[in-house]
């Protein structure tokens, strides 16, 4: 039954609809971002209903202990061991990812690369580009898969009931849309790449994937200042969205996963760019430390888990007299209010007076670690650099720090002692009492081989380990 087409206003921020118009986004508080759209004639829950069912018949409940799921044979290897990995140990059949990342950042080159491996092994794969002309994706496409097989087709549309028409007689196993901002249809008279054609084209390909079981990959520009909000609007309904990140002018490409209806989150891949496009980091650690030096000021080594691995960083602090005026604040790959809190509890409870530094905290190598295990070493070397403390580099730090100068537990430091004794570390300042719980394991044997070779050295608050790590 068709329904009369009325005005809605949509946020570009989070997407939240609304009759009424406001300058304020009523559901995500953002100010300036309600924009007017047409409501369409069928709505999208009434399409998504009708696309479970034959057409004429209504959909049926199944036992969920008859369904079948067929498990890993599911998964659709991209032959890229990081790229699977963050997506949860492949492509998932029927299921849609977003990938999404600034301009330039090379996501076109690792779905490319991704995509000339599947026809390889799974049969074809269909690439629509809406950004470039087929000549162009051969160019590339010669220079990073050279190797590429018959069954790599390419097609450049932006048109998405011409795109749906071409998958249907192709019948690939594989359906790449670079990118949603291109595409648009003719269901709606908008612009491609406004917020409403962004959903509505990513509400048909999701249809069209889940009808036929494809997979989709979707390709998403966005911005530093997340400006082109479109791509947001779609994130809810998409299995998996990922998020490529890196320097441009660095080679170092971070892939990194925030939602996963088949995996776990926070998962991420590390690739370097290079001339023939994107080669995996197997050892990110190793990089990360690479060009460390020993006994040098303002300098500590710390980990993160990211997804299901640890991941070994290096922290680098600098204090020095500010001009009059305010001190200035700077983080790189750190939250700015937890730095801010971290100053405040050295000043406090270590008695350094930082009032009148200017302090710069950096994780090298470009990457921002999640969580906040990396409490203790910011501290620490902010600690180093003041007084003039060299740090020595194979001494880890680990942990979170409260308000009172107190340490907390951190998740998964015995999988992450093991990969700092793998690394030749020495020494882990940790809080006391995980230090002790992984030592009585260690007692017990539960702990062996390389990492015996690590002390653990327990503290209880931040005094504690200043005075550790000067040992
Ligand atoms: P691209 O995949 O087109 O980025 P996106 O699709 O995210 O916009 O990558 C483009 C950049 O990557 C471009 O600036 C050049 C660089 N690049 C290389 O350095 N080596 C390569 O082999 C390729 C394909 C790209
Ligand atoms: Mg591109």
């Amino acid at each position: 039954m068709a329904k009369k087409a009325k005005t809605v206003y949509m946020c570009t921020e989070c997407g939240g609809e609304s009759a009424k118009w406001s300058g304020q986004c009523p559901f995500c508080g953002e100010w300036n971002t309600m924009t007017e759209m047409k409501a369409q004639d069928t709505d999208e829950n009434d399409r998504r209903r009708r696309s479970a069912a034959a057409p004429g018949r209504h959909a049926k409940a199944n036992k969920l202990m008859d369904i079948e799921t067929g498990g890993e044979k599911h998964r659709i290897s991209t032959g890229i061991g990081e790229f699977d990995r963050v997506l949860g140990g492949g492509i998932v059949r029927g299921s849609l990812t977003l990938i999404s990342g600034e301009p330039g950042i090379g996501k076109s080159t690792i779905i490319m690369q991704a995509a000339s491996n599947i026809a390889k092994k799974y049969g074809k794969v269909l690439y629509v580009s809406g950004e470039e002309s087929e000549e162009q994706i051969k160019l590339r496409a010669d220079r990073i898969c050279p190797d590429m097989n018959e069954n790599f087709y390419s097609l450049g549309e932006t048109n998405l009931e011409n795109i749906a028409a071409v998958t249907e007689e192709v019948k690939p196993v594989l359906l790449i849309i670079d990118s949603i901002q291109t595409m648009y249809t003719q269901e709606i008279d908008s612009a491609p790449g406004s917020v409403s054609q962004v959903r509505e084209c990513g509400n048909e390909f999701m249809r069209l994937g889940k009808v036929k079981n494809i997979p989709i990959f979707i390709v998403a520009h966005v911005t530093k200042a997340g400006e082109l909000a479109g791509p947001k609007t779609v994130e809810h309904l998409v299995d998996c969205v990922l998020n490529f990140v890196g320097e441009r002018n660095q080679d170092l490409r971070i892939l990194r996963s925030f939602k996963n209806r088949f995996g776990t989150t926070s998962e991420i891949g590390a690739f370097e760019m290079g001339e023939h496009g994107l080669s995996e980091i197997k050892d990110i650690s190793k990089r990360f430390l690479e060009d460390m030096e020993d006994g040098a000021e303002g300098s500590m080594v710390t980990a993160v888990y990211e997804g299901t691995r640890p991941l070994l960083l290096e922290v680098q602090a600098l204090s020095a007299p500010s001009g009059v005026g305010f001190a200035r604040r700077t983080a790189i790959g750190f939250d700015a209010r937890r730095l801010n809190m971290i100053l405040a509890v050295l000043e406090r409870q270590a008695g350094l007076s930082l009032a009148e530094q200017d302090v710069y905290v950096n994780v090298v190598g470009g990457f921002r670690p999640e969580g906040t295990s990396t409490d203790l070493a910011v501290a620490l070397a902010i600690h180093s650099t003041f007084r003039g403390v060299s740090c020595r580099k194979d001494t880890l730090a680990l942990g979170e720090i409260g308000l009172t100068g107190d340490l907390r537990r951190i998740q998964y430091a015995e999988r992450i002692i093991k990969e700092a004794a793998r690394m030749g570390f020495k020494r882990v300042i940790l809080p006391r009492s995980q230090a002790k719980k992984l030592g009585d394991l260690k007692a017990a044997g539960a702990i062996s081989g390389t990492e015996s070779g690590v002390s653990l050295m327990g503290v209880r608050n931040i005094n504690e380990a200043i005075e550790a790590y000067q040992k």
